[in-house]
């Protein structure tokens, strides 16, 4: 009964894994299913606490200041939970302005803030019997008065500290941040964990891309924002070295406006140079954004019937539909 479980598991392979697999047993001279094997060890291996959980993570990165990063994660948060999804915001920018946008003042200096949680996974903190006795994740979990179905870990200024002794750790540094989106992962609460990052592409974001599934990047129509893009890239191919399922889930352009000559300028060459990860939809340059931050909420809740928020909208389609092509490319759906 089993043998034939196996084979007929082994035939519904797609053609390309068969013929990997035809490959694999001829060169190792081992019966398929002995070589399905060994494959599904090393991926459990792997892959085994990423493999059953849920929670996208997207972050959105560039070393360019004021492009619309914190923005833009409060309009994609808000638009995925409206959406019925349940969305996790993590703030790292020691700004703490994604922070304020969903309720928390960053001059308060909450306990459970996230430098904490970096700390606290920093130090061996086991009792005598080596048993962990970190604070779990779900203590630096905050509720948001915005949306039962978004939940933030916030940030302010101490962060800047946390981040040069993380940094300072080359060895659990890179990987501390992996070790909290697992531990939120694990919780297997969110559809989405969004992760807001400072203008920086320092060590701090490499341990985020090293914690995330996509990072988006944000280019405002100047040339010095498309300079940042290309670095976000550069860093996100090197990180792939620690996380090679890391994926660029696209570039979007934004605070655009028709008559900007700089943006007749520079879409042309971000068409280029990056089509096929370009966005078709752009975010329109509008004192609507400003509005919301002042009033601190998305903009998207804010003002849900204005241009800027409808095209927040179509390009959170955009950025679902990449991430369902991706499941299928990967067969996951
Ligand atoms: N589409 C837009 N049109 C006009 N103003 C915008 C738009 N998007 C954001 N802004 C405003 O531009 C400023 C910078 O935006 P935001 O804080 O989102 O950028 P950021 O990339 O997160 O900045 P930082 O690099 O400092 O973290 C804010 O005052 C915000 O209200
Ligand atoms: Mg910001």
């Amino acid at each position: 009964m089993a043998v034939k479980n196996r084979k007929r598991l082994s035939m519904s392979l797609s053609f390309h894994s068969a013929a990997k697999l035809d490959k694999l047993a001829m060169k190792s001279g081992k019966p398929k299913a002995r070589v399905l094997d060994t494959a599904v060890d090393a991926l459990y291996e792997r892959k085994e606490e990423l493999m059953d959980h849920k929670g996208i993570t997207i972050c959105i990165a560039t070393n360019k200041g004021g492009t619309s990063k914190t923005t833009s994660i409060a309009a994609f948060a808000d638009i995925l939970a409206k959406r019925g999804n349940r969305v996790l915001v993590v703030d790292t920018d020691p700004q703490g302005n994604l922070s304020s946008r969903f309720g928390y003042d960053p001059s308060e200096m909450h306990q459970n803030y996230i430098g904490n949680a970096i700390l606290d996974r920093m130090k061996m903190n086991t009792d005598e019997h080596g048993k962990d006795i970190h604070k779990p994740v779900d203590y630096y979990i905050n509720p948001t008065e915005m949306s039962p179905r978004i939940d933030i870990i916030v940030a302010d200024i101490r962060l800047d500290n946390t981040f040069k002794y993380m940094c300072n750790d080359s060895i659990r540094g890179t990987t501390i941040m992996k070790k909290i989106v697992l531990e939120i992962k694990k919780l297997d609460r969110y559809d989405y964990i969004l992760i807001d990052t400072r203008p920086s592409l320092g060590n701090e974001v490499a341990a985020i891309f090293i914690a995330s599934d996509y990072v988006i990047i944000p280019v405002v129509p100047a040339k010095d924002s498309t300079y940042g893009a290309n670095s976000a890239m550069q860093l996100m191919i090197t990180c792939r070295e620690s996380n090679p399922s890391l994926k660029l889930l696209g570039i979007f352009l934004t605070m655009t406006y028709d008559r900007n000559k700089s943006y007749h300028e520079v879409f042309p060459f971000l068409k280029e140079n990056w089509d096929k990860h370009l966005f078709k939809t752009t975010i329109p340059r509008s004192q609507d954004a400003v509005n919301a931050e002042n009033r601190a909420e998305p903009v998207t809740a804010a003002y849900s019937n204005k241009k800027i928020a409808k095209k927040y909208e179509l390009l959170v389609n955009e950025m679902e539909e990449r991430i369902k092509q991706e499941a299928t490319l990967n067969g996951n759906v």
